[in-house]
């Protein structure tokens, strides 16, 4: 515990003007508005961890981040899955440097102190060199409050007072279940964790999978090209195809066309799956729209893609630069060869050297590397599409707008000026 003495607070409220449709690009470069997000919105958001199926057994382990704090998230001997600050209370080294792996303790490699899947300090080499006053119990990990998981999905959050997971994502879950509880089984991850890293601040890939369908048809052209039977590109009627957005009061966004014919890119998975029995599971309303095509984000930094069963974490390293991390999740009754399929199918689309995935990070890096300009960045960005169109649906749950919209970036920059503007809980007293 210590007062937050260091910090000064910066007052961003002028930065974004969410009901005019105006961003100022400062957002995007500006190192002091970064720190802040780390202690303003990282710190009291929840955030992607892992999925349940990374583990199986006491001591499975998997390392992430919260914001820029490393995170160890693992599997104690009563099966609960614990996140722990992966940082020793010694000097502070990792206790743990694999990326991922099954262990019986944790311990670091500089001097020796070892912790237990619970977090306990349980030895310390030379203990009886510190003399009475020390006591082990006082030096455990740092564990993470909040550790609860939504239909597989484990999310982290530092805030002991945070508002359950369940409320947090909201209406969202009604769109997310067209993708993550498609199956009774749920889900389960193929393949392993793809990484890499982008020129870019984290917002921009956030942002535009919760809000922006509009560059899919000029960004993805020679994509949809190569995806489309004739090879002759996006027809009319793709072009100007009729969607839906949803905009969530807490900063989520998720975006898809409406087609009754609403298919699986991929032919062994659209061969796989009873398209009646999905009906039956989820509603016309979810099998026409959000159930493939489309993308949405889980404020702050989680998004997916359910037409390929990508989830990925734009992990944020500075306000230039991100680092993704993509799970590849599908259906857990899915036969061995249609994952496999799905899993291929995702790398040539959405892994780091995907055709559709290229095509997003050369334009957020295009966008972040001229931003810094003293004069560019002083010149505001438009999020004024579909301004007012905002509305209550009777099929959709919450608040949606159309499939081309900045709606719900809109929604996203309201939520980050919220949090930017409120202190957190380690800003008030006895935190
Ligand atoms: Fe971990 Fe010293 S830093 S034992
Ligand atoms: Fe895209």
């Amino acid at each position: 515990e210590r007062p937050d003495n260091l910090a000064t607070t910066l007052d961003v409220s002028t930065m974004v003007d969410p009901d005019g449709g105006l961003v100022d690009r400062g957002i995007f470069t500006e190192e002091a508005v970064y720190k802040q997000e780390m202690k303003r919105i990282f710190a009291r958001s929840w955030l992607f961890l892992a999925h349940e199926d990374q583990f199986k057994r006491p001591g499975d382990f998997f390392q992430t981040f919260m914001g820029e704090d490393p995170i160890l998230v693992s599997m104690n001997r009563k099966k609960e899955i614990k996140a722990f600050l992966n940082s020793c209370r010694h000097r502070g080294a990792r206790v743990c440097r694999a990326d991922f792996g099954t262990t019986k303790n944790f311990t670091c490699t500089y001097h020796g102190w070892s912790f237990d899947l619970d977090g306990n300090l349980a030895n310390v080499p030379n203990e009886y060199a510190y003399g009475e006053g020390f006591d082990k119990k006082d030096w455990g990990l740092v564990e993470v409050p909040n550790v609860q998981s939504y239909k597989g999905l484990i999310f982290g959050n530092w805030d002991p007072n945070a508002i359950p997971l369940e409320d947090a994502l909201g209406d969202l879950r009604w769109y997310l279940d067209a993708f993550i509880d498609r199956d009774p089984e749920g889900t389960t991850v193929v393949g392993g964790v793809m990484k890499w890293v982008l020129d870019g601040n984290w917002k921009l890939a956030a942002e535009q999978f919760a809000t922006d369908w509009y560059h899919v048809n000029m960004s993805h052209a020679s994509a949809l090209m190569v995806m489309s039977p004739t090879g002759r590109g996006p027809k009319k009627e793709i072009a100007e195809r009729p969607g839906k957005q949803f905009v969530s009061p807490n900063g989520h966004g998720a975006g898809f066309p409406v087609h009754e014919r609403n298919r699986f890119d991929n032919s062994v998975v659209h061969d796989y799956y009873d398209y009646d029995a999905l009906r039956e599971r989820l509603g016309d309303k979810r099998v026409t729209g959000p159930m493939t095509n489309g993308h949405a984000t889980v404020f702050p930094s989680f998004s997916y893609l359910p037409v390929n069963g990508s989830i990925r974490v734009w992990h944020p390293k500075g306000p230039n630069k991100m680092e993704v991390w993509a799970w590849t999740v599908l259906d857990k009754s899915m036969p061995e060869e249609v994952r496999e399929a799905q899993r291929l199918h995702n790398l040539r689309t959405f892994g780091p050297s995907g055709i559709f995935e290229q095509d997003d990070g050369e334009n957020w890096s295009e966008c972040q590397a001229i931003a810094g300009g003293f004069i560019t960045n002083r010149v505001a960005l438009n999020y004024q599409m579909g301004i007012g169109t905002e509305k209550e649906d009777p099929d959709y749950p919450g608040t949606t707008s159309e499939l081309f919209s900045d709606a719900a970036g809109r929604s996203f920059y309201r939520k980050w000026r919220e949090l930017m503007s409120t202190p957190a809980w380690h800003e008030k007293e006895g935190n």
